[in-house]
This record gives structure tokens, C-alpha cells and sequence, in this order.
């Protein structure tokens, strides 16, 4: 076993990772943060070594000491980037490839939710266009919800208004042979607000993080498509004491017992997505990552030392953290204006003295000393205060004076009452 670590590897190049990394280096306990790929916001703050895959990593990682590594994306997770990783004798934050097959698999999670008596939506499982169509046709209950068993980067979830729509979406999805080979929820339609739960947890036990909300869809518009995150807000303070209660009792309990059962390794963060329905809590989806942009809002809003943090969770022991923060926060994305369907791209972008809020970057690429866009979702812009007004007021005056063409932002991140319809 190799010693405590120096240095530290984050993995990504998102927002997410940035805010991340942004957390190890004020921790001060690290001679050097690397981050793999990382963009041109974290190389501000971190070393950026250019390995953008699996192999790549842990063909480098092989010929460093010791290393603290925080895996962002699920990807790398999937891939079991987290098991190579320790087994080369690293400190790793983040689930064994088999423990990622929550995230990885919808149909997976599905039928572990069913397996524990995990309250979800109903869902039918097809693997072929033929047996969905059939389920199209005969169903009487609009809208319903549609989504790709494996991974697809916050696009693989439809609500479908129509048959017409829903036919339109199985045709496009039959189009890509993997879609349905892994498989096709038709799922049950649920109205109720959603709230993300981050727990850290060693596959045991958890503790929570503050709770946030997040925002999918790209604009309010009740038919605007899903994206990855347009915004989010924490704390989310009207979760009463008997919910989370609840959500302790039959999500969070019965996921540990599930990894206990089936021996399965787990140090990292676990993300439940559910919607608060008139029918109680019930799981839409399991993510065995922070959220992006809840993590945005979570490492500025958690009065932490990260780097301690994640230290202790690598090597299989809870931190002790505070998850009622005595302060709130407020992430705002800028978009290409083509995001989430297409890419503009390219747009050279100019910020300002950002001194009430911090910048993070998502898809951005730096050109000699431009800034430049590279579609998706290119930055995170995030306030804190003392209330959600104060956050969200500091997040907005930084976002209205960047300069970029053809990109957009929602104006109603952390309004409650415009959340209607998300
Ligand atoms: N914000 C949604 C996600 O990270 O999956």
C-alpha cells in the first residue's frame, strides 16, 4: 500500500471538476492538484495533464506516487476507472465499476428499486422498436416519460406529450443500435417538484450533503427538451423533517443493504434524483456522481475542508459534515444557443471583474488569449449570500455582464414560483 497522498488527481473537464478541484487546492493539503483532461478555468488553479480516457489515465497514474483522485464524470465510472485506480494503490473517490451499474443501467436500477421496494415509477423495459411501438400504441395516459437504459449525457430522457411525439422519439433512438440492445423504460409520468439528494457514502453508511434543486429543461417552456442542468439552488429548505426521514427509511437504507447484498464496493457520492409527488418521495433516477451544476452550488455552499473530505471518504470512512449550510447558493449556466440540440460553437467569450461570484467553466478552450466557446454548456456562473435572493442577485449581475454571441441563460433559476411544469 502506497502512503498518504501529496497530490491529487481530479477527472474531468467540466464545471463540475472545476468547482472540484477549486475545493482541493483552498484545502492547501496538496503539494500539487492535477486534473485530467481539466479546461482552460481549472488550469488557472490546477495542472492539466491531457489524458482524456480510461487507459490513458491509468497508464500515467501507474508512474505517480501516491494519489488522491476524485472521478467526476460517470463515464470513467462505468468503465471502472475507480477499481484500476486502487488497485495500483491510489486513494480513490468513487464506486466500483459493478456499484456504477446504478447509474450506468436504468434497467439495472430499476429492478434493484423493485428488488428493495425503492418507491419509483412503474416501467416497462422493451428492447426492441416493435415492442415499443406496441406499448405506444395502446397507451392511454399522456404524457409519459421515455428513457435510454445507458448512458447518454442528460439526453436520454424524453416526456412525451403524444403518441405522435413518443413514435417520433422511438424512431429517432432506433437509429442508434445501442439504444435499444440496452434497453427502453417506458415509464410513468409524475407531477410533484424534483430535488437532488447527495449523500457521501462508504456502502455502509452516508451522510448527507445540503439539499439542492436543479433545473433540466433548457428554458421554462413546459415542452422545452432536457438537458444536463441549466441551474440550481441550495439549500432547498421546504423538505420537511418526515420526508427525509422517509427518503432515510426507503431509498437511502435499502441502497446500502443492496451493496452489502451484493458485496458490491462503494466510496464515493451517491446522487438520488426524486420528485416530492402527493404520493410521497419517489426515485426518478440513481447517479453515482455529484450533479452538475448541483455540485457548483455544493462545494462553495458546505463549509468544508474538501480535501480532508474526500480523503476520509477514500479510504472507507464517513466525514462528519454539515448539511444544513448557514449559507445559500446560486449557479446560473451559460448555454450555446443551440444547446441541447446542436452546437454554434466558437463563440469568443469576455468576462468581467467577477468579485460577487465565482466562474466556472464547462466547454470552453482557450485561443492564445481568447476565451472561446465550444458548445454545450460553456460556464457556470455562481453567487453565494446570506438567502437565495442575495446568491441569486450576485449569480445574475455576474451573468448579465459577460459578453458571448449566441449563447443563452434561464432568468428564472431559484424562483420558486416559475418552477411549475419542471
Ligand atoms: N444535474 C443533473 C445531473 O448531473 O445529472
Amino acid at each position: 500500500m502506497k502512503g498518504k497522498p501529496q497530490y491529487a488527481l481530479v477527472v474531468g473537464k467540466g464545471a463540475r471538476e472545476h468547482a472540484i478541484v477549486l475545493g482541493l487546492v483552498e484545502s492547501g493539503r496538496f503539494e500539487q492538484v492535477y486534473a485530467a483532461p481539466g479546461n482552460p478555468g481549472i488550469s488557472q488553479l490546477a495542472q492539466c495533464v491531457p489524458w482524456q480516457n480510461t487507459l490513458e489515465i491509468v497508464a500515467w497514474t501507474q508512474t505517480m506516487p501516491t494519489l488522491l483522485v476524485v472521478i467526476g464524470p460517470e463515464n470513467p465510472l462505468a468503465e471502472g476507472l475507480a477499481d484500476s485506480l486502487r488497485a495500483q494503490g491510489h486513494w480513490v473517490v468513487g464506486p466500483s465499476q459493478g456499484a456504477a451499474r446504478l447509474e450506468s443501467s436504468k434497467v439495472f436500477a430499476k429492478s434493484v428499486m423493485e428488488r428493495y421496494g425503492i418507491p419509483t415509477p412503474r416501467a416497462e423495459r422493451f428492447y426492441t422498436i416493435g415492442e415499443l411501438r406496441q406499448a405506444i400504441d395502446t397507451e392511454t395516459r399522456w404524457p409519459h416519460v421515455i428513457k435510454q437504459s445507458g448512458l447518454a449525457g442528460g439526453k436520454g430522457v424524453v416526456v412525451v406529450e403524444s403518441a405522435e411525439h413518443a413514435r417520433s422519439v422511438a424512431s429517432a433512438w432506433a437509429r442508434q443500435p445501442e439504444v435499444f440492445s440496452q434497453g427502453v423504460l417506458w415509464e410513468d409520468y409524475l407531477v410533484g417538484e424534483e430535488i437532488s439528494v447527495h449523500v457521501l457514502t462508504n456502502g455502509q453508511g452516508y451522510v448527507w450533503l445540503p439539499l439542492t434543486r436543479d433545473y433540466k429543461r433548457v428554458s421554462p417552456a413546459p415542452d422545452a427538451p432536457n438537458t444536463g442542468g441549466m441551474g440550481a439552488y441550495g439549500p432547498v429548505t421546504d423538505v420537511s423533517a418526515t420526508v427525509r426521514s422517509f427518503i432515510d427509511q426507503r431509498v437511502l437504507e435499502p441502497v446500502m443493504q443492496f451493496l452489502q447484498d451484493d458485496s458490491l464496493l462503494y466510496r464515493g457520492v451517491l446522487y438520488v434524483g426524486l420528485m416530492l409527488t402527493a404520493d410521497g418521495p419517489m426515485v426518478l433516477e440513481f447517479n453515482v456522481r455529484m450533479g452538475d451544476p448541483e455540485t457548483e452550488v455544493l462545494i462553495p455552499l458546505v463549509d468544508h475542508d474538501w480535501g480532508a473530505c474526500w480523503m476520509t471518504l477514500s479510504q472507507g470512512e464517513l466525514p462528519i459534515m454539515a448539511d444544513q449550510p448557514s449559507r445559500a447558493a446560486v449557479a446560473v449556466v451559460l448555454a450555446d444557443s443551440g444547446y441541447p440540440v446542436s452546437i454554434v460553437g466558437s463563440q469568443e467569450i469576455l468576462l468581467p471583474p467577477h468579485p460577487q461570484a465565482r466562474i466556472f467553466h464547462g466547454a470552453t478552450s482557450a485561443e492564445g488569449d481568447r476565451l472561446v466557446g465550444q458548445g454545450g454548456r460553456i460556464l457556470t456562473v455562481v453567487g453565494t449570500g446570506a438567502t437565495i435572493g442575495e446568491a441569486r442577485n450576485r449569480a445574475y449581475h455576474t451573468m448579465e455582464r459577460i459578453v458571448a454571441e449566441n449563447t443563452q441563460y434561464r432568468l428564472d433559476i431559484a424562483i420558486e414560483s416559475t418552477r411549475i411544469g419542471e
